[in-house]
């Protein structure tokens, strides 16, 4: 894998409170077709969660989110993952993210920051916090000005606003945790998470992604 945008047009994105639930939450999520997870590194079971599924769900493609220090890069690494996801960037982080040789998706919101990452060669990113940062308009300005750069929307996304995004010239997938209701999960209702990740698994990017 050399991109994190060609693996799956959405990425769950989860919070995981119990290292105990990561297996059966990957399972319910591949078996909706979402085959791919981020597990962001906001809770202390985040790291343990990773190596789970890692180990238990290998046809899961696990990652870790919220990847915000060198650490955190090399601690996932470790752990399994086999993508890191950041909110943003620093020159340091890209280099800890890039070291790992793990394919990666630095955080952007302005022009200037994808500017930023281009001269870097880097061309994909993960455009954050999606809907306050702008959303759909946004990123459809940016097609033409900057069309080597390529997106992975996320934060605010739901079922109802991804098809728009995934519609655009510039986004490859989009990334959310709308298929992982917190009732659901404080449920482990992990048949109700299965159907709304078929929902979301039924979403397509534009034709130039297909
Ligand atoms: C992220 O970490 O990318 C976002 O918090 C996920 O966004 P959402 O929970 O608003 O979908």
């Amino acid at each position: 894998m050399d991109s994190v945008l060609g693996l799956t047009p959405v990425i769950p994105v989860v919070v995981v409170e119990d290292a105990d639930d990561a297996v059966p939450l990957a399972r319910a999520l591949l078996a909706g077709g979402l085959g791919a997870i981020e597990i962001t590194l906001r809770t202390p079971a985040a790291l343990e969660a990773i190596q789970v599924v890692a180990h238990e769900v290998p046809d899961a493609v696990v990652g870790a989110g919220t990847v915000l220090t060198p650490d955190h890069a090399a601690a996932a690494a470790a752990a399994g993952a086999r993508f890191l996801v950041s909110p943003g960037w620093t020159e340091r982080l890209l280099d800890a993210m890039c070291g790992t040789g793990l394919p990666y998706l630095p955080g952007v919101s302005t022009p200037s920051e994808v500017i930023d990452l281009l001269e870097r060669g880097v061309t994909d990113m993960k455009f954050f916090p999606a809907e306050a940062a702008g959303g759909v308009p946004f990123l459809r300005s940016l097609a033409s000005p900057l069309p080597q750069a390529r997106f992975c929307p996320t934060g605010g996304i739901d079922a109802a606003r991804a098809p728009e995004y995934l519609a655009l010239p510039n986004v490859a997938c989009v990334g959310g945790s709308w298929m992982l209701p917190k009732e659901l999960l404080a449920a482990r209702d992990w048949e109700g998470v299965t159907a709304l990740a078929k929902e979301a698994a039924a979403l397509r990017p534009g034709a130039r992604w297909s």
